[in-house]
Formats: structure tokens, C-alpha cells, sequence
């Protein structure tokens, strides 16, 4: 199968959880947007292994929330159980990061939205961070808001940790191009293995990636697509040589 050019709303995919999840849904407008987004991931995974139909996709759930490909398929088609995926949506799009392998995590967010930025700053950002964006004013502090805010949020998903790693425990350096990261002493893990990236889908959203570097058999490079639109952005430098 190819990489989905549309995006399906089909029902008949989603399992179970995801159909409970679906159903639950009292706004149609978010209710499209999971349908659309989980069809989304299926068409996507069986575009990497066409023998998988994307009905076919089975997910567990982490302790803290984050979906991986549930092993069971793995034993029947090779390759599979090296796939990794992260998903995020927000108001008018959503977005999906794949690797193989090695961690991944991706977040967008609406910057449009009304947000009391100086407020959450203080409370979410480190003092290094803290710092910088206290002296932007205007559009500026409003557009390092959200990038902070995503780089962090997309990391906290690429290890799966969600909200139970401290949001000031690690700090973005947006100084050099790609941006970097530096952790708290009692944050047990190496900068040097992190890559990150920054993309602005449209003019009203900010887009972030985290991933994680590794030996990758198999090669597929990591990839980062939103919806509406289609973008497919490589995402470079994740990869080691064997
Ligand atoms: C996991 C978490 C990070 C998701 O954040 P979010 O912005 O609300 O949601 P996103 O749209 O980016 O991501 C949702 C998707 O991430 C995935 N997900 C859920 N839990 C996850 C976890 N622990 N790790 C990684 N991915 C996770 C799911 O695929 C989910 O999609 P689904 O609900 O359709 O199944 C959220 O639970 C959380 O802890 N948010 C932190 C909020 C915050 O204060 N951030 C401050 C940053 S400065």
C-alpha cells in the first residue's frame, strides 16, 4: 500500500478501545479528528509493511499512556516490531512522527490560541529558558512560547513519560540550529543522543520532534507528516551507521 495521498474515515479499522474511545466523543468535530487521526496512523504503518492491512494494526498502551504496536503480528511479518510512531493533534491538524526503533515523539500545537504566556512560562519553563523568553516581547514571546512548549511536550512523548517528568527538569537551547537540550543532573539521560526539530505546518501552527539516536536495522529513516496538507519531512541525522 503507498502512503496514504487522503485521509480515510473509516470506522470499520479502529479496535475496540479505539470504537469505545471514538463513541465517547460528544463533538463532532473531535470526534472526525480522532477517527481521521487513528485511520491516519493505520494507513500510514501499513504504507511501511503493505502486508498489514490497516484494520490489522494492534496497539498496547504503556503505562503512561503511550501506544506501541502491540508485539503478535511481529511473529508473522519481520520488520514490524521495529516500528515506532508518535501522534499529535490539535485543533485543525494533526501530526505523526514513524521511526524504527529508536524513540520518537511529536507535538503541534495551535499558536493562536489564548494562553496566559508569561503565567505558564514561569511555571513550565526552566530558569534558562525562563530567562530568554521573559525578554521577548510581542509576536517573538508568543512564537518561543510554542516553541518551547512543543519541544517539550514532544520529548515527554518520545520517552513516554508524560507529565511525570518534570516539565523544568530539562531545557531547549533555540541559540544554535537544530536546537539542543540540556538536563537536570538528577535527569538520567545523555543530550548528545537527542535530535530535535522545529517546523511551522501553517502560520498559526508550531510543530516540535524529539528523536532519539540508535543503531536503526533496517534503515527507515524517521519521518514526520501532518494532516491537512501531507507534508513529509525527513527527519535527519537520527540515524548512526551500523
Ligand atoms: C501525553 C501528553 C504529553 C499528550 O499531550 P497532548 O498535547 O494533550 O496531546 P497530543 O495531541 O500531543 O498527543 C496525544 C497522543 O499522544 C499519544 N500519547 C498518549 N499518552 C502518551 C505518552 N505518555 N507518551 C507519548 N505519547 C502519548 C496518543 O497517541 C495520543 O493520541 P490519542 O489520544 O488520539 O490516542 C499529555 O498526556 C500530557 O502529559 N501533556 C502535558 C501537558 C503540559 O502541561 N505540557 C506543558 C509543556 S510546556
Amino acid at each position: 500500500m503507498a502512503a496514504p495521498q487522503s485521509c480515510p474515515a473509516e470506522p470499520s479499522w479502529l479496535d475496540s478501545a479505539e470504537l469505545r474511545r471514538h463513541d465517547r466523543y460528544r463533538v463532532a468535530a473531535a470526534q472526525d479528528r480522532f477517527l481521521r487521526s487513528h485511520c491516519f496512523v493505520r494507513a500510514v504503518l501499513s504504507s511501511y509493511l503493505e502486508e498489514i492491512r490497516p484494520s490489522e494494526w494492534r496497539f498496547r498502551i504503556e503505562d503512561r499512556g503511550r501506544p506501541e504496536i502491540a508485539p503478535g503480528l511481529g511473529e508473522t511479518y519481520r520488520g514490524i516490531a521495529d516500528l515506532r510512531f508518535n501522534l499529535s493533534h490539535t485543533e485543525s491538524l494533526f501530526a505523526l512522527i514513524v521511526t524504527s526503533t529508536i524513540d520518537c515523539g511529536v507535538d503541534v500545537e495551535k499558536t493562536t490560541r489564548s494562553t496566559d504566556l508569561l503565567g505558564v512560562g514561569r511555571r513550565s519553563f526552566a530558569p534558562p529558558e525562563f530567562e530568554t523568553f521573559q525578554k521577548l516581547l510581542g509576536a517573538a514571546r508568543r512564537r518561543r512560547f510554542f516553541e518551547y512548549w512543543t519541544l517539550k511536550e514532544s520529548y515527554i512523548k518520545a520517552i513516554g513519560s508524560g507529565l511525570s517528568t518534570p516539565l523544568r527538569d530539562f531545557w531547549f537551547d533555540l541559540s544554535s540550529d537544530p536546537p539542543t537540550v540540556s538536563f537536570a543532573s538528577h535527569h538520567d539521560d545523555n543530550p548528545t543522543q537527542w535530535h530535535f526539530g522545529l517546523v511551522r505546518p501553517t502560520p498559526c501552527h508550531q510543530l516540535a520532534w524529539s528523536v532519539r539516536s540508535g543503531r536503526v536495522p533496517g534503515s527507515k529513516q524517521a519521518k514526520v507528516r501532518w494532516w491537512p496538507d501531507r507534508e513529509i519531512v525527513s527527519v535527519p541525522d537520527c540515524r548512526l551507521p551500523p
